[in-house]
């Protein structure tokens, strides 16, 4: 990733070459996510704009695996899952944060870091699983089940987080809902991991009473098992690496399943599968064609429209005239109560099982 320092006055300067020697093999987002030399030429200017602009203004960009190719490889400082990143977000002594990925995951960010400013590059706001429930349905519901203990994904808003209890990522919800005192959970708002969650509470053999809201994403929902049964007919070797966000049928039909930093280390790991099936947003098919280029990718490629909103250009934009939209701001009590939710994710995370 680049390396950004105070004391550096001009940036590493990026040429069209580099940036086509890293980008090349990527092939699973068509159009999209190919990338030429021309092409290549064509994004370095900004790049270098944009990696100058970071050491001029003491800032640094955090971005999810699922953004563009050209962010991730071009400016990024930080690259990775929401957990981590949501740690890379308190570990930076930047003054400006720039997150590359969904509105909610830079409401975190900012949550964490009251202090520092926390830019918004991507033009369209939320995403499906997000916007699926707000902060009034939450308090409803804990009318109804008053004696549950609320459990949020992080990918809600930093309001549906405020009436929670402790927040979970793809890469701690089983962990951290077996850690939690109360045997009864409402967990929200993804219905398919709220059923995964039962299922591996089932396995683990740890006695919950598990209620789920009906949220979904439009990514991961549109997974089947019977397109994993025609790739395997095809490579009988695939190996299948799901996110938990898909249905609990495609789970069950995958030998590994995981937040997107967990699929990734995955398949670093793995040596006996000779072509995978990676069920998730394509950016992080495109990471892996850069990082193992040797690893054969099957299957095709699934964009999430909110990830992919962002763009050099828009990130260009907010590092030099940020407007009032592309800004977090939080009301102080909402960041509080949801500051409470996301330490007791940490808390449940460090802790180690009795
Ligand atoms: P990860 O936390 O696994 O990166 O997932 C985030 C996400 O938005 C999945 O759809
Ligand atoms: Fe939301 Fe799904 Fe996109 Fe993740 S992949 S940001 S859950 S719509």
């Amino acid at each position: 990733m680049n390396h950004v320092s105070s004391k550096k006055s001009a940036a590493t300067t990026v040429t069209a070459q580099d940036l086509f020697d890293k980008l090349q093999h990527i092939k699973m987002g068509g159009t999209v996510c190919h990338f030429s030399l021309k092409k290549c030429a064509e994004l370095v200017p900004a790049i270098n704009e944009i990696n100058q602009l970071k050491i001029d203004k003491n800032a640094v960009i955090l971005a999810h695996s699922y953004v563009s190719p050209e962010i991730v490889y071009g400016v990024a400082d930080f690259v990775g899952d929401s957990y981590q990143l949501s740690k890379d977000a308190v570990s930076t002594t930047a003054k400006i944060i720039v997150f590359a990925a969904v509105r909610f995951m830079g409401e975190t960010a900012q949550i964490l870091n009251p202090k520092k400013k926390v830019l918004i590059p991507a033009s369209l706001d939320g995403c499906t699983l997000a916007d699926s429930i707000n902060a009034a349905q939450v308090r409803d519901l804990r009318k109804k089940f008053f004696d549950y203990t609320f459990v949020c994904y992080i990918n809600t808003t930093a309001e549906v987080k405020a009436e929670c209890d402790v927040c979970v990522t793809s890469a701690n919800v089983y962990d951290v809902v077996a850690r939690i005192e109360n045997n009864k959970i409402y967990f929200l708002p993804d219905k398919f991991m709220g059923k995964n969650l039962i299922a591996e509470m089932k396995v683990r053999k740890v006695k919950k009473d598990i209620r789920y809201y009906e949220g979904t994403c439009y990514v991961h929902e549109e997974y089947t098992p019977e397109q994993i049964q025609q790739i395997r007919l095809e490579y009988p070797k695939v190996k299948v690496v799901s996110h938990p966000e898909c249905r609990p049928e495609v789970i069950q039909n995958s030998d590994f399943v995981g937040s997107t930093a967990q699929m990734l280390e995955y398949m670093l790991k793995e040596k006996s599968g000779k072509e995978f099936l990676m069920l998730t947003e394509c950016g992080l098919s495109s990471r892996l064609q850069v990082e193992m280029p040797h690893k054969r990718l099957v299957g095709s490629c699934t964009l999430c429209r909110y990830m992919k909103s962002n763009t050099l250009t828009d990130i260009l934009r907010v590092l030099k005239n940020p407007t009032q939209k592309d800004l977090v701001i939080l009301d102080e009590a909402v960041r509080l109560k949801a500051l409470k939710c996301i330490e007791a994710m940490f808390t449940y995370t460090e802790r180690k099982s009795s």
